[in-house]
């Protein structure tokens, strides 16, 4: 999850906490490797987060769970 100003700015701190939660409560904490990363060079379209080589923008409180269901949990 980018932490860099802009998206740290956005809300990115608490969709980080947010997605660890969601890895311990599938009980993927040795599975997936979830951390804070700098700026990721999209920070108009923030908050942003990459997962694998994948960036994908826009990430909300409301959408993080589906992000997470469908970029992580869909591809384990
Ligand atoms: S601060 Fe997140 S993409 Fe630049």
């Amino acid at each position: 999850m980018c932490v860099g100003t802009s998206c740290y700015l956005k809300g990115s701190y608490n969709l980080l906490q947010r997605l660890l939660e969601l890895a311990k409560e599938h009980d993927l904490q040795d599975r997936v490797s979830i951390g804070a990363t700098f700026c990721l060079e999209k920070c108009s379209l923030g908050p942003n987060i990459r997962i694998n080589d994948e960036v994908i923008s826009g990430v909300t409180e409301q959408n993080v769970k589906e992000i997470f269901e469908n970029h992580v949990l869909a591809k384990l």
